[in-house]
């Protein structure tokens, strides 16, 4: 924080008033199912964005980053339009979130920074939660954390245009260290898992693979409709009237319709379908092996996830696929995934930190060998569990 909190004073010449240190996340299980309404799990890990700020009495947004170029600065009354790949988005979409319920008198004077790679880990939830808290912060404005979720996942679906659902932003601001955050995404309801007390220890291996693409240029969108069309069809043969297609969801429509008509679904729909309700299965699983403590079984369900992640719900790219692939095989590792969608950014690890330096030889030794175009980007990261979004004192 010691290097934000001097960047501002030295490049704006004014005090901090607060910092917000907004984690990244994890998805362990519950992949590709919260745009359909399904049940999730997340975690915040130890690594977060980080966003020193002091107010702007006269209503203007003036942010640097510590990782791009140039500077975010436009009047709170003028906020300028997305622009596709800025950095500069999450800033312009927060202020837009808020304003359509709040009048914002004052902007903020700001810098921020993030420590791990972008892609995957949803820097962009973490962002915008940074941005939403201090700008309400500035004007006095209480959210709840679950208002908070939802103004930060409009950014995400109304002004970048991704039709995701709320695993990020629930992740990133209502997880608690050490607790599985679950979400129902379907009735906004949540709660926390303890961790049974026999766990002695257990953190994530995080590889970076090299790429990091943003979701928008990836088949995501195309996937979530791919979904939306399998629950159309599944309310057709079973002669239910039909929503608008864009409120169509798999959450609507009971496993037992799509067991009974499974197979009349065309193939990538059937198998969109398959993956929403073995995933759902999954998650109830999961959540029990948690409270139980028993990793084995959580992480079998991971590698469980990540193949149907795979092989039926068909997102990933050839070097996460080769990530998972290694991770699923090396001892020490009880279990693996995409971070997130898979398209790029990292693969995860639920393992026992004894076992941490063995993990990364074996991906130091096999990775590179396989994908030398990323042999001088990718990265072996460890992470433990952590709080979700919250402010921080500056002294
Ligand atoms: C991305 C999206 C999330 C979720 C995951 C896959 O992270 O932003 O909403 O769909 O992919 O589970």
């Amino acid at each position: 924080m010691n290097d934000l909190i001097y960047k501002l004073e030295e490049v704006y010449k004014v005090k901090p008033l607060r910092a917000v240190k907004s984690p990244l996340r994890i998805c362990p299980l519950g992949a590709h199912v919260d745009h359909q309404g399904g049940l999730v799990t997340g975690v915040a890990v130890d690594s977060s964005v980080n966003l020193v700020y002091a107010s702007n009495d006269k209503g203007f947004v003036r942010v640097q980053s510590l990782d791009f170029p140039d500077e975010e600065y436009f009047s709170m009354s003028n906020v300028p339009e997305m622009v596709p790949g800025s950095w500069g988005n999450y800033i312009r979409g927060a202020v837009l979130s808020l304003k359509r319920d709040y009048v914002l008198k004052k902007g903020i004077t700001g810098i921020i920074s993030g420590k791990l790679p972008i892609g995957g880990l949803s820097s962009s939830a973490a962002v915008t939660t940074a941005y939403l808290m201090a700008v309400c912060d500035v004007n006095n404005i209480k959210l709840s954390k679950i208002e908070l979720v939802k103004y930060s996942h409009w950014v995400e679906t109304d002004f970048i245009g991704l039709k995701n659902g709320i695993l990020d932003q629930s992740s990133n601001i209502l997880s608690e260290k050490n607790k599985l955050m679950v979400m129902d995404c379907h009735t906004d309801q949540y709660h926390l898992v303890d961790l049974d007390d026999r766990v002695e220890d257990l953190e994530f291996v995080i590889v970076y693979s090299g790429i990091s693409t943003g979701l928008m240029g990836t088949d995501y969108n195309n996937r979530v409709d791919e979904c939306k069309v399998a629950s159309w069809l599944l309310k057709e043969y079973n002669n239910e009237s039909l929503p608008r297609l864009k409120d169509s969801i798999l959450r609507d429509v009971d496993k037992s319709i799509f067991d009974r008509y499974r197979d009349l679904l065309p193939g990538r729909f059937q198998r969109r379908a398959a993956h929403y309700y073995t995933e759902q299965e999954r998650v109830s699983q999961g959540i029990k092996a948690w409270s139980n403590g028993d990793l084995v079984t959580f992480g079998k369900l991971m590698n469980e996830s990540g193949n149907s992640s795979v092989y039926l719900y068909e997102s990933g790219c050839p070097e996460l696929i080769t990530i998972f692939n290694i991770l699923k095989n090396t001892p020490g590792v009880y279990g693996a995934r995409f971070s997130g969608a898979g398209y790029r950014g990292c693969c995860i690890g639920l393992i026992n930190p004894r076992d941490k330096e063995k993990i990364k030889k074996t991906i130091d030794e096999s990775y590179p060998k396989l994908h030398p175009l990323y042999k001088d980007v990718y990265k072996v990261s460890f992470a433990k569990l952590d709080d979700g979004a919250r402010y921080i004192e500056i002294n």
